[in-house]
């Protein structure tokens, strides 16, 4: 399948139906879901995929697999989706590494090619993400990209920091951006023909300029 974005070492790429098994490994694993109400069941995994899939063709985004770049091998997900949160449309930034590889920079150098592609190639102009108070780990990726800690709230009974960054429109340049050490993704030139939501979204480079801003 092509890869939507690729940075350095890494593939994101959408997610297909055949997928199920390793996202449900990793969602299903009691480590990986600490700052989750619970691990997921098999079929928990399988309407999260189904859903997540669904995003692609409503919006032209989702949350997308990672795979390392010299191995296709399944490294976890990162992505964008909508989201309400507070009375606000928004849009989230999420990012969940196998526990294989974290400290390794993953999920940072993931989000970065995320985050710009949300802004050059989808076009929007705010992110936000939705953090529990004691995770750092998942802290630091949100300050790695640029992200700033806006205001806490909970969702439900889950206490949360929204991290947020905005696009300078007309600058081209993100918000407080911090240089990311494993490199600027990216971006590659793919059509997106086909699907509705796509059609609004011309094909972009973060390195040619010719985005839209
Ligand atoms: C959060 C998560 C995505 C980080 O993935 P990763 O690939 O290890 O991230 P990176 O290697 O890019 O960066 C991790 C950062 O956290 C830091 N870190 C890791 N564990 C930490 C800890 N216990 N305390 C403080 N900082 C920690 C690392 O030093 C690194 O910071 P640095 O860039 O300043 O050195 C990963 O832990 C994960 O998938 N967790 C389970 C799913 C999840 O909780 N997702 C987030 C939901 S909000």
């Amino acid at each position: 399948m092509m890869p939507i974005l690729e940075t350095q070492r890494l593939k994101l790429r959408e997610f297909a139906h055949d997928d199920l098994e390793d996202l449900a490994a990793m969602v299903g694993d009691e480590d990986q879901m600490t700052f989750y109400p619970r691990p997921k069941t098999r079929d928990e995994a399988a309407e999260w995929l189904e859903r997540n899939i669904a995003l692609y063709e409503e919006y032209g985004f989702g949350f997308w697999l990672i795979e390392a770049l010299a191995t296709s091998g399944f490294l976890g997900y990162c992505g964008i989706r909508p989201l309400e949160l507070d009375g606000a449309s928004e849009t989230e930034i999420g990012w969940h590494t196998k526990k294989t590889f974290w400290n390794q920079g993953i999920a940072t150098e993931a989000a970065t090619a995320a985050r710009d592609a949300a802004f050059r190639r989808f076009g929007l102009s705010r992110l936000v993400a939705i953090i529990h108070p004691d995770h750092a780990a998942s802290r630091r990726v949100a300050e790695n990209i640029g992200m700033h800690g806006e205001r806490r709230t909970s969702l439900g009974d889950y206490p949360a920091v929204v991290y947020a960054t905005t696009f300078l429109l007309g600058t081209g340049r993100v918000q407080a951006e911090q240089r990311v050490a494993s490199g600027a993704p990216q971006l590659l030139e793919i059509c997106m023909r086909g699907r509705r939501a796509r059609r609004d979204h011309r094909c972009s480079s973060s390195q040619g300029g010719r985005g839209r801003r």
